[in-house]
């Protein structure tokens, strides 16, 4: 019989038989032989019970309960002993270069949880915008949250942007919390923060001020890493961060920083003097070293893209997202005690064209390949796939984009059971409606493998 479950459950044993069975006739167990997060369902002619040690192995536990019920409520007689993989399995979007409604995020939240994902990865600022409400530094969201015109090649001249305000962030999070998401706000530096300087223009190295970009790309406008303003700005803002999301984690980006303006700027050449750095490698691992010993020091694990392991830091520093990384970083990183999480271009960079990462490839993403060593394999917390928003113009465009490959990722890092390519694909087919009821809209199945 095929069974619709997704992500596959890892131990399932079901019989042909099926009884009318609702929700609120599960008998709710305590478990503590359970691991966190799995849950144990035994369903036969008499009885029905959900066992768990932990509210999220319920809360999963349920969602597998709702994909067994057929349209006429009847759920086959089974035992499911089911617990995932990783204990990381993370979607990013990226609220800057496009941003989504409260509606819209919570719809995201909603699928993700039903697929049994546990982290949001919220990328609130960047070149083209920043989204966070300060009040601190309010020029952040009054100016740096608008940029002149829609950008990314749309005539639409009107001025683009927007932040959510921290009641909208706050109910954002309750609203993962509620269904066992943690969400990793982004403060992306020093790089990408063009929109900061529009605010702030004082914390670039030359001070000049510059615009909120409408372009894509990789801008040389960095935050100054000798100015001490600087520091004291990121620690003050990273508090206000901190407040508004109560998680273990913060990421700080780390990504794409140009270097030009540093080595011409006296500030950092001062710094790189005075702290004996190398090159302006060495002073990004300054910058990310202090900051993430702030946010230590501050109960929080900091988390940053892999071009952090450009400079040598110790594996208890942060941890590392791998996204691009032919030196293989992030496996050194790992095979040394770091952690790291997965996070491919070739393999989930949800906002790829299906043509250069097709679902198979997606499904096919290993994540505990041969260049991590047993340690290293140990220390790979799971895997994310971003949506990044500068062709995702609407939410129409991000549900072709994000479904049915987040449906592979929440299969990946849940499931142990051996590769079906062909049985996942029927099973994702199978959430189509499921995913429209929220008002997503699947990309259709014959774009899925332009290869095949
Ligand atoms: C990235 O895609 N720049 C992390
Ligand atoms: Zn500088």
């Amino acid at each position: 019989m095929a069974v619709m479950i997704l992500p596959y459950p890892n131990e399932i044993t079901l019989s042909e038989k099926r009884r009318l069975l609702q929700e609120s006739d599960l008998r709710l167990e305590h478990d503590d032989a359970i691991e966190p997060e799995g849950y144990r369902l035994e369903i036969d002619a008499h009885d029905a019970v959900l066992a768990s040690s932990t509210d999220a192995g319920r809360f999963y536990g349920l969602q597998t309960f709702r994909q067994l019920q057929d349209a006429d409520g009847f759920v086959p007689l089974c035992t499911i002993s089911d617990a995932p993989r990783f204990s990381w399995r993370g979607f990013m979007v990226d609220s800057s270069r496009h941003i989504q409604t409260i509606d819209e995020i919570k719809a995201m939240i909603d699928a993700a949880a039903a697929y049994k994902l546990n982290i949001f990865h919220w990328h609130l600022c960047d070149d083209q915008g920043w989204r966070i409400e300060s009040e601190r530094y309010p020029l952040l969201h009054t100016v740096g949250g608008w940029r002149d015109g829609w950008g990314f090649g749309n005539p639409n001249p009107e001025k683009y942007g927007g932040w959510f305000t921290k009641a909208q962030i706050r109910e954002i999070v309750q609203y993962c919390a509620d269904r066992f998401i943690t969400v990793v706000p982004e403060f992306d530096m020093p790089g990408h923060c063009s929109a900061v300087l529009k605010a702030y223009p004082a914390l670039s190295c030359t001070g000049e001020s510059c615009d909120v970009n409408t372009e894509a790309g990789v801008f040389s406008n960095v935050l100054c890493a000798g100015k001490e303003e600087t520091f004291d700005f990121c620690c003050s803002v990273l508090e206000e961060i901190m407040e508004l999301f109560p998680g273990e984690y913060i990421h700080i980006g780390g990504d794409e920083v140009p270097k030009d303006g540093w080595n011409n700027c006296p500030h950092c050449r001062k710094r790189m003097q005075d702290e004996h750095l190398a090159n302006a490698e060495a002073l990004q691992g300054y910058f990310t070293t202090r900051i993430a010993r702030f946010l230590r020091a501050n109960g929080k694990t900091p988390i940053g893209w892999n071009e952090v392991l450009e400079a040598d830091l110790a594996p208890g520093e942060i941890v590392a997202t791998k996204w691009w990384d032919p030196k293989g970083l992030c496996d050194d990183f790992a095979n040394r005690g770091g952690k790291v999480i997965m996070e491919e271009t070739r393999h989930v960079y949800l906002d790829y064209n299906y043509q250069t990462t097709s679902l198979r490839q997606s499904y096919s993403y290993d994540l505990l390949p041969d260049s991590f060593t047993d340690e290293g394999k140990r220390n790979v917390l799971g895997i994310e796939a971003p949506i990044w928003t500068e062709w995702v113009e609407d939410f129409k465009r991000m549900g072709y984009q994000v479904f049915p490959r987040l449906l592979a990722v929440a299969e990946r890092g849940w499931t142990n059971e051996p590769q079906d390519y062909a049985g996942f694909k029927a099973r994702a087919e199978a959430q189509r409606d499921a995913l429209g009821a929220r008002g997503i809209e699947m990309a259709p199945y014959a774009e899925w493998d332009p290869e095949d």
